[in-house]
């Protein structure tokens, strides 16, 4: 159950948090299940960057997350999975059946020979397997890099290969609204590329023929029913890693964060129960993909952690209707609902009968995460969904801080639209400027820093640690930068404005700018790209991309749109398509040759007018070809 249930409460959470780290933290460590307890609660900081979380302790975190509430509740349903489509038979798995399961996919796992610390590969949709199969991971000591099921063969290649996975988990195909995904045939090319893979295991989904390779490919389905339904949990050590998970960075090719066992524990868990205040009858559901870090920490170990009983859901919000997410609702009777503002922006378009015709009265805490929400759809949120009765959480956070960080507190913490508001206890935000000076006082606009390690704080980038230091901590020596530009109002809450650096935020989903530019340069009727993010009004932002062409004359706009969404399906996923595109002379660049990203940034959200002084560019006479294009 929450503690922190009055704001006097948070308060005196949050000042012990910074003033009395140790002990905050040793007394919420105490109510998991340890096999050894941990020498020290933590060490490190964001200088040397060894950073340590319950040093010394031994535990394993399915032990939490499943064997405790079997002991108690054995019986109490942990996971109501709904289908893609509502005709097929929904499934609900108990706590005693949910540890069964993972326990048989963990004797999989170790008949394929998956030892502790081995890394296993995940590519599947939304199926309650992919759930077994992270938490058997979890539960052999192994490693789980969980790649989302929309990223192409090429992306999972470069995935698979980065942290060496020798198995990859699939599935024949998914159903997705009314498009199937070939996520095997996927998975075999991107084995192709894959030489370490020398397993991989398949849940049929649907039944369709697929391609077996003799010896590597096996189907899940029979060696679960056949597998013990009792696994020993292997011990652990509080920092050894729990998951590797994938994302984009404004340079070079996505990273993997790592995120340490015990800390990552805590972080998740303790945000999930103050944050929401979960009581024990509730129902959760958020609407992630276990692919995303939302899905990892608010389904998979959050709710889990805390003996919750939780919707899982395989299919997208408008199928078969544009009802389906308030039908699921009603069904369930889910009271706590967790979503993204692209969700809630494309469902307020739909025809408001959509909503009527549900019954959300179970409704008490709606939750908003993954962009900045802006004030039209958390009107529409509050009123139409919460009937103006439940507080909405807008929680900021990030793949690398492995919960949330900023937030209201449900209920407990005021909401204040478009605000993420007040930081968690432990958390310690402050804004700096660009020459790296602290802002104090309020008012303040800035760059979004954190001070001082919290427990769920990814350790390292997979296989590089240095670009893990470069990335966040050398912009300002000290500090964590989160890519994050934020303001904060009189009386301190926090406003997260979006990216300062180049980082798009597509649907809530994170493609860098330059991982873009590398797929299109690859097209020969491209001389150079220039990738910006701009206004969209249902995905947040959409991808603008700036063409230069090889030969000019020649090239028919239509084709090349329809080429290049098409190469950057193939090479990394539908979700990195372009929304729009112009071709031109050239790009501004300064008298250094740095293509000026600021400038085309204002361009392609047709800002004209406060585009600042141009006279010192390069090529000054290309912005005003591009405005007359775009006027
Ligand atoms: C980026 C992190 C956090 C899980 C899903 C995305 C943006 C996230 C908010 C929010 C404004 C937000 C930030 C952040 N973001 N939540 N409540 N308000 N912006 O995880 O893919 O690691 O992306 O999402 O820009 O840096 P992610």
């Amino acid at each position: 159950m929450p503690h922190i249930t009055s704001a006097e409460l948070y308060q005196k959470a949050y000042d012990e948090s910074t003033k009395n780290k140790d002990s905050y933290w040793n007394r919420i460590a105490e109510t998991f299940e340890w096999d050894t307890k941990w020498d020290k609660t933590q060490s490190g900081d964001f200088n040397n960057l060894d950073i340590k979380w319950f040093d010394g302790g031994k535990l394993n975190i399915t032990e939490n997350c499943l064997d405790r509430h079997v002991k108690e509740h054995p019986n109490k349903i942990a996971i109501h999975w709904e289908p893609n489509d509502p005709s097929e038979k929904a499934k609900t798995f108990t706590y005693k059946e949910l540890l069964e399961n993972v326990n048989r996919f963990a004797n999989v796992l170790k008949d394929k020979n998956v030892k502790k610390g081995d890394r296993v590969c995940f590519y599947m949709s939304m199926v309650p397997e992919l759930l077994f199969g992270v938490l058997a991971s979890a539960r052999i000591g192994a490693i789980h890099s969980v790649v989302f099921g929309g990223f192409s063969a090429k992306a999972l290649a470069g995935r698979i290969n980065d942290c060496d996975c020798k198995i990859v988990v699939t599935c024949d195909e998914a159903p997705r609204g009314e498009k199937k995904v070939q996520l095997k045939e996927i998975t075999d090319q991107a084995c192709k590329e894959a030489p370490s893979v020398e397993t991989v295991l398949i849940y049929r989904r649907t039944g369709v023929k697929i391609n077996i390779e003799p010896n590597r490919d096996f189907y899940l389905n029979e060696l679960m029913q056949s597998a013990q339904p009792e696994c020993k949990p292997e011990i652990m050590n509080s920092e050894d890693p729990l998951f590797i998970l994938y994302t984009s960075g404004s340079t070079g090719k996505p990273k993997g964060l790592q995120h340490s066992i015990a800390g990552y524990m805590l972080w998740a868990s303790e945000t999930f129960k103050e944050v929401f205040q979960y009581g024990q009858n509730d129902i959760f559901w958020c609407t992630a993909d276990i692919g995303w870090i939302t899905g990892h920490s608010y389904i998979t170990y959050g709710p889990l952690l805390n003996g919750a009983t939780q919707v899982m859901f395989e299919g997208v919000p408008t199928f078969p209707t544009p009802s389906r997410f308030w039908d699921i609702v009603e069904k369930y009777k889910v009271s706590h609902f967790y979503t993204a503002p692209t969700a809630i922006r494309a469902l307020e378009a739909c025809d408001i009968n959509c909503v009527k015709k549900a019954d959300l009265s179970s409704l008490k805490v709606l939750g908003s995460v993954g962009e900045p929400i802006n004030e039209e759809a958390w009107n529409w949120y509050n009123k139409e969904i919460g009937q103006e009765k439940c507080p909405i959480v807008d929680t900021w956070w990030q793949t690398e801080t492995g919960g949330i960080m900023i937030s209201n507190i449900a209920g407990v913490t005021p909401a204040i639209a478009c605000h993420a508001t007040n930081p968690l206890p432990a958390v310690e935000p402050i804004l700096v400027d660009d020459k790296g000076e602290v802002i104090s006082g309020n008012p303040a606009k800035g760059n979004l820093c954190i001070k001082n390690p919290w427990p769920g704080v990814a350790r390292t980038i997979y296989g590089d640690h240095e670009r893990y230091k470069q990335t966040y901590f050398s912009a300002y020596p000290g500090l964590y930068f989160t890519g994050d530009g934020a303001k904060r109002d009189e009386n301190g809450n926090y406003r997260i404005t979006g990216r300062v650096d180049d980082v798009i935020n597509v649907s809530g989903h994170r493609i860098g700018t330059a991982e873009v530019e590398d797929v299109i340069d690859e097209h020969e009727s491209v001389v150079e790209a220039a990738v910006v993010g701009f206004p969209h009004p249902i995905k947040g932002q959409g991808i603008f991309a700036y063409l230069t062409p090889s030969s000019e004359g020649s090239i028919n706009e239509d084709d090349l749109f329809i080429e290049l969404n098409k190469l950057l399906t193939q090479k990394i996923g539908p979700i990195a398509k372009l929304d729009k595109i112009i071709i031109t002379n050239g790009l501004p660049k300064t008298r250094s040759g740095k293509i000026m990203r600021r400038i085309l940034r204002k361009i392609a959200a047709s800002e004209f007018e406060t585009l600042g002084d141009i006279s010192t560019l390069l090529n000054p006479e290309v912005v005003e070809e591009l405005i007359s294009k775009l006027k």
